[in-house]
């Protein structure tokens, strides 16, 4: 019998068109599978699973899967996976690195500009029918040229971003796990901040980019957002959990900080209502990666990721995979 595939949302079709070939593909509806029970009820009959950072992939449907060879996901982030129980299950684990880089890091920027010049404001403003006449002191913003970038998780995306950045005339420092090669700090013009609490008191912008582990659940919280200073402003495009979402909504509040813009929620797809009426911040349906090229491009990984451990590939020829046993 063929191998038997479980694509958990649909993706681009020709994604789809590729895994057919490899097996017999069946693709779950829009929400279908956000819960553990919705796939503890399947994941027994599939060889590979293709599943969505949305997808919850515990130890119990790890275990629960005696067929599955690997869990292939949709996304660079994959903390919804039990790495260890894959592990232990003897289940090999893909990402997606790479190839949404350039999106995100082009969606950073925008980001940033949104929240600076406040353009949603200023556009609903337009919409409203409100825009008679030019205005010297209408919707005033933070010029970038000058300013200093404090960027929290420099790997690919954060190092992109900088890139970008740079080229607007910011001023670029980095808190990392590692320092960076002293040749690619100098690309980048990016200095070091050891000390996190002083990136975040001396930065006008703070952008996260960091993996969400447990070191890195509210790295923002209450106490670090009384560190940034009131004009300052806060991007999230990471994963929602690395920031405290009611102290964020509470900082906005109180106008402790100057503004925000982000793309990732703590219980998402939920919002803390607080931060849905917090003055100065862009709010945005987790949609960083979200261009036609790098959604294909994220598709196709994956699922070559998956043809390569249902072939019995060398593990050590599939790029992508995260646990290799
Ligand atoms: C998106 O958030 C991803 O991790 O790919």
């Amino acid at each position: 019998m063929g191998f038997r595939i479980l694509v958990t949302e649909p993706i681009p079709a020709s994604n789809i068109h590729f895994l057919q070939t490899v097996g017999e593909v069946t693709v779950g509806e829009q929400g279908q599978f956000l819960t553990e029970e919705s796939l503890l009820e399947v994941i027994g009959h599939y060889d590979a699973l293709l599943c969505m950072l949305s997808t919850p992939v515990t130890s119990r449907v790890l275990e629960a899967a005696h067929q599955l060879k690997i869990v292939a996901n949709f996304a660079v982030g994959y903390n919804n996976i039990d790495i260890q129980a894959a592990h232990r299950y003897n289940i090999y684990v893909a990402n997606t690195p790479d190839v949404l880089t350039e999106s995100c890091a082009d969606f950073t920027m925008g980001l940033l500009l949104a929240s600076t010049r406040r353009f949603n404001k200023a556009e609903q403003y337009l919409r409203d029918g409100l825009f008679t006449q030019w205005e010297p002191l209408g919707f005033l913003g933070m010029e970038l040229s000058g300013k200093k970038l404090g960027i929290i998780g420099m790997g690919r995306i954060g190092q992109s971003f900088a890139k970008r950045a740079q080229a607007f005339g910011m001023g670029i420092y980095y808190h990392n796990r590692t320092k960076l090669t002293p040749s690619i700090e100098q690309t980048l013009q990016a200095s070091y901040v050891e000390d996190l609490d002083t990136l975040l008191s001396r930065s006008d912008v703070v952008s996260l980019h960091c993996p969400l582990h447990e070191s890195t659940h509210h790295l923002i919280d209450a106490q670090r957002l009384s560190l940034m200073q009131e004009h300052s402003i806060l991007l999230n495009i990471s994963r929602g959990p690395v920031v405290d979402e009611q102290a964020l909504a509470q900082a906005l509040h109180q106008g402790q900080i100057g503004g925000a813009g982000i793309d990732v929620y703590e219980f998402e797809p939920n919002v803390h209502p607080d931060l849905l009426t917090a003055p100065n911040c862009t709010l945005l349906p987790h949609i960083a990666s979200a261009t036609h090229e790098t959604r294909t491009a994220i598709g196709e990984l994956a699922a070559s990721a998956i043809a390569g451990v249902l072939y019995k590939k060398n593990p050590s020829e599939i790029p992508n995979l995260i646990s290799a046993f």
